[in-house]
């Protein structure tokens, strides 16, 4: 019988610097996106100006002093890697300072040497939803090229820093949230009367560059290394089979492809031109961008994975799905989480075939998992069979894809610890296979409890995915 999961694949979790690390003023560190925003990205909207209160993100769970601790519990589940992110501002505090802060540098070293020792690799995003501050004040986020610059600065000199030590690195988290996120994406903060489309693609354009200049600096400075792009993927279900309904969900797709498209064809797909024109803009280029796009192309394609949505050109079915970040229409087909995430396991096939028919490279899923609230019983146990199931149902998705010919590089579940929510900053929407004992406001004693999936995934690894 053949193995459901090739040799050497990658198990792990995945986390975000700014999600998890907490001490967001220590040892140097400048401020991010992510320290401005009171409640997550989706229900508040940055202070720039004002004073800053006790946000989520500054203390998160306090990995910054936990990791060695937090570490040895994914080392016990089994894990060979574990997918973080540098926190930009803790290398460079205002984005682009004239000399790294070497505590910063210092702090990254110390945890990945920790992981190493754990037999774990760490598997690197350059940029999680934490842009420094400093080039959204400075700058204007993304839509100045400037940032191009200072981006190609700050990977060098951790592709330098770090060359023994990371291996798979990853250039922009979710890249085409640029469309969903603006600010957090991409510090975008829009003046009245601009083309808000015209400057999300055009901040895109910035990050496509500064994307394809650090696979080059990667595989100069580290040239067993392998670097990828990282989308948020999603199939699009057209609501019937009317043509319409399905061009619809054409065009939701390409908000997702687009991107895919760029990074790892290496040229701007034909249909931007026309989207572009339609809504007035042309993308501003200087010479020699697409030719750096079309010769660093990207490793692999790597993506997270929660949910699908479905796309109707009739006006009036187009209601909100609550809760789900990307819009859309409920799914009758479809249950969906306590946040209207909906929960389609077929999707993660859907969208592996997907991905890899178009693109002909490995696939790395790197985010997938289940928020949900979680209760501690007498004993400090927690019944999680809610998000045993969700993952075993995906799990048994992604081997499906596998079996049909996917090159998979692994898989790293969402949020192996609890951590703050991206969306809504809350706590109290767990992914974790390790339940951590804080609530929305902050409470707590950080305690770590082991959760019954923790049991369960460690089962899964050991056996390479045949125990599901
Ligand atoms: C992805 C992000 O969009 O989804 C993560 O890369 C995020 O940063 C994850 O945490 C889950 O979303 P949320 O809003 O439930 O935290």
């Amino acid at each position: 019988m053949t193995a459901k999961f090739p040799k050497n694949f990658l198990w792990g979790g995945a986390i975000a610097a700014n999600q998890v690390e907490g001490a967001y003023n220590a040892d140097g560190k400048g401020l991010s996106v992510a320290d401005v925003m009171p409640r997550g990205i989706l229900n508040s909207e940055p202070v720039l100006n004002g004073e800053l209160g006790d946000f989520p993100y500054h203390t998160a769970i306090d990995f910054y002093h936990t990791y060695k601790d937090d570490n040895a519990l994914f080392a016990e589940m089994g894990f060979n890697c574990l997918r973080l992110s540098i926190g930009w501002s803790r290398i460079f505090p205002n984005g682009d300072d004239a000399e790294p802060n070497e505590a910063g540098l210092q702090y990254y070293d110390d945890v990945f040497d920790d992981l190493l020792s754990k037999g774990m690799q760490p598997v690197v995003t350059l940029n999680h939803y934490d842009l420094p501050l400093g080039l959204v004040t400075k700058y204007g986020g993304w839509r100045s090229r400037e940032l191009i610059t200072a981006y190609e600065r700050y990977c060098k000199t951790v592709f330098t820093r770090y060359q023994s030590k990371v291996k798979i690195w990853m250039t922009f988290n979710e890249i085409n949230c640029v469309l969903h996120a603006p600010f957090t994406a991409a510090g975008l903060v829009f003046k009245e009367g601009e083309n808000k489309l015209q400057l999300q693609f055009q901040a895109a354009h910035h990050q496509l560059v500064a994307s394809a200049l650090a696979v080059k600096a990667c595989h100069e400075i580290i040239p067993d290394a392998k670097i990828g792009c990282m989308i948020a993927a999603w199939p699009t279900y057209p609501d019937t089979c009317n043509p319409d309904d399905t061009l619809k969900a054409m065009a939701k797709d390409r908000q997702m492809l687009f991107f895919g498209d760029v990074q790892a064809r290496g040229y701007y797909p034909s249909y931007a031109k026309r989207l572009f024109r339609e809504n007035g803009f042309e993308i501003e280029m200087a010479t020699g961008d697409e030719a750096i796009l079309k010769q660093y192309a990207v490793d692999y394609v790597a993506f997270s994975y929660y949910m699908s949505q479905v796309e109707s050109a009739d006006p009036d079915r187009r209601e909100k799905t609550g809760g789900n970040l990307m819009g859309g229409l409920m799914n009758p087909y479809l249950k969906a989480s306590e946040w209207g995430w909906q929960i389609d396991p077929k999707g993660m096939r859907i969208i592996l075939n997907q991905l890899y028919d178009r693109y002909q490279k490995p696939l790395f899923i790197v985010e997938n998992g289940l928020g949900a609230i979680d209760s501690v019983n007498a004993d400090d146990s927690i019944s999680d069979d809610y998000r045993i199931d969700y993952l075993r149902d995906h799990l048994q998705q992604v081997a499906e894809g596998i079996a049909d010919g996917v090159e998979l590089m692994g898989y790293t579940t969402w949020g192996p610890i609890d951590l703050v929510s991206a969306s809504t900053g809350e706590m109290k929407k767990r992914y974790g296979f390790i339940y951590v004992d804080k609530d929305n406001e902050g409470q707590g004693t950080g305690r770590r409890l082991r959760k019954k999936s923790f049991y369960w995934y460690k089962d899964v690894i050991a056996t390479n995915g045949e125990e599901l």
